[in-house]
C-alpha cells in the first residue's frame, strides 16, 4: 500500500503514513505450493492480526494471507484512536435497534478497548499506548442538544459519559460529550509485535500472496496466487470482502476517504481525543515523535470515486490548522478509505446463518480500532465454540442494502501528472500521462462488477465509486474487494 502514494510536492509535507514511516518494514515470505491449518484468514490488518493472534493464543493453527505487507492497508493510514466513541452513535442506536443491540455494541467496543490494554500490558509492547478521554464537541450551537442526548444515551448503556462545557480547544465549541478510559496507540508497533507471536509452530503468515477466491465449505479451500490453503474455516479480513457470494455484503457496503496531515504546532497539545459533531469532520490527536508532539488533523471524508478534486481535502484541513494553531510545519500527509456500512454498525461473524465455516468482519464505519478488535474476538469466541454476547447486533445478514454512488465521468486533455476516463478511437478509457509524457490507458470497467473507476488526483490512483476498490496507475490493485487488476486498453487518438 505504501509505495501506490505517488509523491506530489504541491501537497503540504512528505507523502507518507506516519506509522509506516516509523516502523521496520515487514518481510514474511509468500506461501509456497498448497497447505493446511485450522483457520485461514484473507487480510493482515487489524482484523487479521488480531484475529491470528487470539486463536493461536488458543491453540489453533491459522495463516494470514496478506496480498501486499501486513498493515499497510487501512490499519496503516488510520489515526489510531482507541475508544467506543463513534461520533454521536448511541443516542441512534437505542431508537433505532432497541436498547439490548445499542448495549452489545457499546459493550463489545469498550471491552475491545481493555482487550488492547491488557495485550499490551501483558506482552510488554512498546507501542505509544496511553489512556486518554475523547470527546464528541458540537462546532455549532445546533449541536448542542445532540450531544446532551448523547450522553444521556450513552450512561444508559453503561458507559463512562459526561458533558463536558469547558474544552482545552482553541474556538468555540457548544460542549461535549467526553468518555474517560479511552485510549490511543501507534498501530504498526502494536500489530507488528503481535504478527511476531503469530508465526511459527505450524502457523503463519505468508505475504505477497493474493486470494483469489474461497471453495468448498468444510473443508474450505482458500485459493491465492501462489497455491492453495486448506482449512476448517476462512476469516475474510480484507477490509472490504473479496467475496460476493453467499451474503452480497457489497450491497450493504460503501467507502468513504479521509484525509490526514502530521502537524507541528507552537502551543502544547492538549490531553485528550478530539472529534466534531458535524460533517465535515475535523479530527485532533497527538502522537509523541522524534523532535516533540505530532499533531494529526484528520477529516474531509466523502464517498470514494465521487469525483472531487482529492487534493482540495488537503488543503482544507491545512487551512483549518492553521485557523485554529500557530503551525510550525507540516511534516506528512495520507488519506485512505475506510468501508461504510448503511446503518451505521459493522458487519462481523458468520456470512450467513448457513455458512457455518466462514466468517466476515467489515464496515467499522472509520472504528475499526475497537471494531476491528471486537470482530476478532467475536469471531475467534465462536470458532471456538464460545458464546459470546455481542453477535446479534453485528449480524452480516441483517436486511437493508444501498444503491452504488453515481458515476462520474470527464472528457478533458490530459496534462503531465494527471489521469481522466477520456475518449480515445471512440473508447472510454482510464488514461493516465505521467511526467515524462508516456501514457497509461486502462479499460476503466472495475474487475470487481463492473463499475467505472474514477481518478484519485492527490493519490494519483484509480478509484471506483461502488464498493471502493482501488489501483494505482498500472491498473494494479491496492485495495479490495477486486482481486484482478484493470485491463489494459490498446487505443488509437
Ligand atoms: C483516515 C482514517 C482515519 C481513521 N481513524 C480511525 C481511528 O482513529 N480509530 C478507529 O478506530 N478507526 C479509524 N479508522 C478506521 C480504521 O483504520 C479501519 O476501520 C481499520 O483499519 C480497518 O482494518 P481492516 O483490518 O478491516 O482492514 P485493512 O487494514 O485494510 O486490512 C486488510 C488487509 O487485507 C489485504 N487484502 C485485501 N485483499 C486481499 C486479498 N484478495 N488477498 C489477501 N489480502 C488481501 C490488504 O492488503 C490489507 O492489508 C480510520 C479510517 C480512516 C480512513
Ligand atoms: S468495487 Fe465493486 S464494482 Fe468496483
Amino acid at each position: 500500500m505504501a509505495n501506490h502514494i505517488e509523491s506530489d510536492n504541491t501537497l503540504p509535507g512528505r507523502a507518507e503514513s506516519y506509522w509506516i514511516a516509523t516502523t521496520p518494514k515487514s518481510n514474511y515470505p509468500p506461501l509456497s505450493g498448497d497447505t493446511r491449518v485450522d483457520v485461514v484468514i484473507l487480510g493482515g490488518g487489524i482484523v487479521g492480526i488480531t484475529s491470528a493472534f487470539l486463536l493461536k493464543q488458543a491453540g489453533v493453527s491459522v495463516a494470514v494471507i496478506e496480498a501486499d505487507r501486513i498493515v499497510e492497508g487501512a490499519t496503516g493510514y488510520t489515526t489510531a484512536k482507541i475508544t467506543s466513541q463513534h461520533n454521536l452513535i448511541y443516542n441512534r442506536l437505542i431508537s433505532e435497534l432497541g436498547r439490548g443491540k445499542a448495549k452489545q455494541y457499546a459493550e463489545s467496543n469498550q471491552a475491545a478497548i481493555e482487550r488492547i490494554e491488557y495485550i499490551v500490558r501483558s506482552w510488554d509492547i512498546s507501542c505509544d499506548f496511553a489512556i486518554k478521554p475523547s470527546y464528541v464537541y458540537a462546532g455549532s450551537e445546533d449541536s448542542a442538544q445532540m450531544i446532551l442526548n448523547e450522553v444521556r444515551a450513552a450512561r444508559s448503556l453503561g458507559l463512562s459519559a459526561s458533558f463536558e462545557d469547558n474544552l482545552p480547544l482553541p474556538f468555540e465549541a457548544y460542549g461535549a460529550v467526553r468518555f474517560n478510559h479511552q485510549a490511543q496507540f501507534h498501530p504498526r508497533k502494536y500489530l507488528c509485535a503481535l504478527a511476531r507471536e503469530i508465526q511459527g509452530d505450524s502457523s503463519y503468515i505468508f505475504e505477497k500472496t493474493r486470494a483469489l477466491g474461497i471453495e468448498g465449505g468444510d473443508p474450505v479451500f482458500v485459493k491465492t496466487d501462489k497455491g492453495t490453503v486448506r482449512a476448517e474455516n476462512v476469516i475474510q479480513a480484507t477490509h472490504f470482502p473479496i467475496v460476493d457470494k453467499p451474503g452480497e455484503l457489497f450491497k450493504k457496503l460503501h467507502q468513504s476517504m479521509s484525509y490526514v496531515l502530521g502537524v507541528r504546532i507552537e502551543e502544547p497539545f492538549p490531553e485528550g481525543m478530539f472529534i466534531n459533531a458535524e460533517s465535515p469532520s475535523r479530527s485532533l490527536r497527538s502522537q509523541p515523535a522524534d523532535g516533540g508532539e505530532l499533531v494529526l488533523v484528520v477529516g474531509d471524508g466523502h464517498p470514494t470515486g465521487n469525483g472531487v478534486p482529492t487534493k482540495e481535502h488537503y488543503r482544507h484541513l491545512e487551512e483549518w490548522a492553521r485557523s485554529i494553531y500557530t503551525v510550525r510545519s507540516i511534516d506528512n500527509h495520507w488519506s485512505t478509505q475506510d468501508v461504510m456500512s448503511n446503518d451505521g454498525v459493522p458487519l462481523m461473524g458468520r456470512i450467513t446463518p448457513d455458512s457455518e465455516h466462514s466468517y466476515v468482519a467489515t464496515g467499522f464505519n472509520k472504528w475499526g480500532m475497537t471494531a476491528g478488535t471486537a470482530a476478532a474476538m467475536i469471531i475467534t469466541d465462536t470458532i471456538l465454540g464460545r458464546d459470546n454476547p455481542w453477535t446479534e447486533v453485528y449480524d452480516p445478514s441483517r436486511s437493508k442494502t444501498v444503491e452504488p454512488f453515481p458515476i462520474r465521468e470527464e472528457a478533458s486533455r490530459l496534462a503531465l501528472g494527471e489521469g481522466a476516463i477520456i475518449e480515445m478511437g471512440g473508447k472510454k478509457v482510464a488514461a493516465y500521462k505521467d511526467p515524462q509524457g508516456t501514457l497509461y490507458t486502462l479499460d476503466p470497467s472495475c474487475r470487481h462488477m463492473g463499475c467505472f473507476v474514477s481518478w484519485n488526483d492527490a493519490e494519483k490512483t484509480w478509484d471506483c465509486p461502488c464498493h471502493g476498490s482501488r489501483y494505482n496507475v498500472r491498473g494494479e490493485v491496492i485495495q479490495s474487494p477486486a482481486v484482478y487488476g484493470l485491463l489494459e486498453k490498446k487505443v488509437k487518438d
